[in-house]
């Protein structure tokens, strides 16, 4: 059995040797009754002293996923305590001020543009679900066109077709959010609805807060305005709040940037205490909150109520789109504003573009009514929760053990943070090389580097995730 330590990690090596063992359990590569390596066995393969071996053996003794039989040796339990995958990701906490400014967005679309060309590719790098079924958006498209054919031929409502508005009430009613179909504006994509608020209320030189990683499309958004930005570090649960107080008092940003529900890149959601305290805290210190949750509807299991739903002072303003269920190609998003902040922004909204394709609303709208959308979304639910088991396992299994991941409870795509003296940008070439694409995590930092980390998408066959897994192991080893 190999087990690779990292000797400069500040992680204290019996651990080291303890989350590598317990990743193969996980990963069942060691089954229930396999005996551990013996202690003075183990101790000459990692090259430390027994006791290092029977501190890490008397963890994982004590976390219920082995037990000593006496004079036989360690065993892994029949029953281990838990199965499930567990979150490993715990990055150093600190602050992002960029100096300068972000990777051209441009360049980060195009390179996406021209890697889903290559049929050849695993391409881990995408966040978006794989295709609807055709046929069916054949049959709704038609729908679709028939029914608003007439109105094709003037223009409509900015805010966007009233009987898709009322669905989408529909949908976040059920979520908790206390709204009617008049505080929604329908945009094109949720990207549209970034730059317009980003234009609203962000002069030059103004602080904006987000959580780092983010999302970079925003981070570009934020540099075309010179909006001046703090990224605030993710924990395992959420942004850092402790920080984000300190910089709220000392900087006094206009506006908190978060992704509360399978935040992107890490996957993470923040449970309903730090959702309050999120907002408590803009409230104290004055700040609108977007909370952008382009993948909430992808989630395993019930999620808590988006931050809006606790908002009584129109503060927040609440952000999703029909890309990463349906098409990103449609352009279908929607911004949920209450109080005076609407009519502003329905009015820059107009200035812009009128309003979003007419069929392009009326695609999503039978995609509502039909009940297909609830259909695909199980169906998604269903294969992303089966395809992230078979990532976990897979890293579990290949990548060496000082890398940590998360384990979002939905979405496409989890976050690994790797070694910090690894350099990415030889990495990614080198997996491009061997037919895998990934992406290296520094351009979702406000100073496009952070630390080492990637954005993996498990949106792809088993047989892609196992051998494209494979691949970046051993690369990394
Ligand atoms: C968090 C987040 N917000 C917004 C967007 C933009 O999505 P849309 O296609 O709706 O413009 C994305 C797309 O990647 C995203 O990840």
């Amino acid at each position: 059995m190999k087990i690779l330590l990292d000797r400069q990690s500040p992680a204290p090596v019996y651990l080291q040797i303890r989350d590598r063992l317990r990743q193969l359990i996980h990963a069942g590569s060691l089954k229930p009754g396999d005996r551990l390596p013996s202690i003075r066995q183990m101790a000459r393969t990692a090259q430390v002293n027994k006791l290092t071996v029977i501190e890490a053996y008397g963890v994982l003794e004590a976390d219920g996923l082995v037990q000593a039989r006496q004079g036989a040796g360690y065993f892994v339990n029949p029953s281990p305590v838990s199965t499930s995958f567990e979150s490993t990701f715990a990055p150093a906490q600190t602050v992002i001020i960029p100096a300068d400014g972000v990777q051209s967005f441009l360049d980060v679309s195009n390179a996406m543009l021209r890697a889903q060309v290559r049929p050849d590719v695993i391409n881990f790098s995408s966040g978006f679900p794989p295709p609807c079924d055709i046929p069916d958006l054949q049959r709704i498209a038609r729908r679709a066109v028939k029914n608003t054919a007439e109105r094709l031929f003037e223009h409509n409502y900015p805010q966007g077709d009233p009987l898709l508005r009322e669905q989408i009430t529909q949908l976040l009613v059920h979520q908790g959010l206390a709204i009617s179909a008049d505080n929604l504006i329908i945009t094109n994509g949720s990207m549209q609805a970034l730059s317009l608020l980003v234009q609203q209320f962000i002069q030059p030189g103004d602080w904006v807060v987000v959580e780092a990683p983010t999302f970079h499309g925003f981070l570009s958004v934020l540099k075309q305005a010179q909006a001046q930005v703090i990224g605030i570090p993710m924990t395992a649960t959420g942004m850092n709040l402790d920080l984000l107080e300190q910089y709220l008092q000392s900087h006094r940003p206009k506006l908190i940037y978060t992704i509360s529900t399978l935040h992107n890149p890490t996957g993470i959601t923040t449970d309903l205490g730090h959702r309050q305290q999120l907002l408590a805290l803009a409230e104290a210190y004055d700040c609108r909150i977007i909370e952008d949750n382009a993948y909430e509807r992808l989630s395993f299991g019930a999620t808590p109520p988006p931050i809006k739903a606790l908002d009584t002072g129109d503060r927040v303003i609440y952000l999703n789109t029909f890309s990463k269920t349906l098409m990103p190609a449609l352009r279908v998003g929607y911004a949920v504003i209450t109080g005076a902040d609407y009519g502003p922004l329905l009015e820059r909204k107009l200035l812009h573009d009128f309003h979003v394709s007419l069929v392009s609303q009326a695609i999503v709208s039978e995609y509502l009514a039909s009940g297909h959308y609830r259909r695909r979304l199980h169906h998604l639910q269903a294969q992303n929760q089966q395809n992230q088991a078979v990532m976990l396992q897979a890293l579990a299994k290949h990548f060496p053990p000082e890398a940590s991941w998360t384990v979002p409870q939905g979405g496409v795509f989890l976050w690994v943070q790797l070694s910090a003296r690894r350099s990415l940008q030889r990495f990614c070439q080198a997996a491009l090389q061997a037919n895998v694409l990934v992406g290296p995590g520094s351009i979702f930092f406000p100073d496009q580097q952070g630390y080492p980390g990637l954005r993996l998408s498990f949106a792809q066959t088993v047989a892609d995730i196992e051998r494209g897994i494979a691949v970046l192991g051993r690369l990394l080893q």
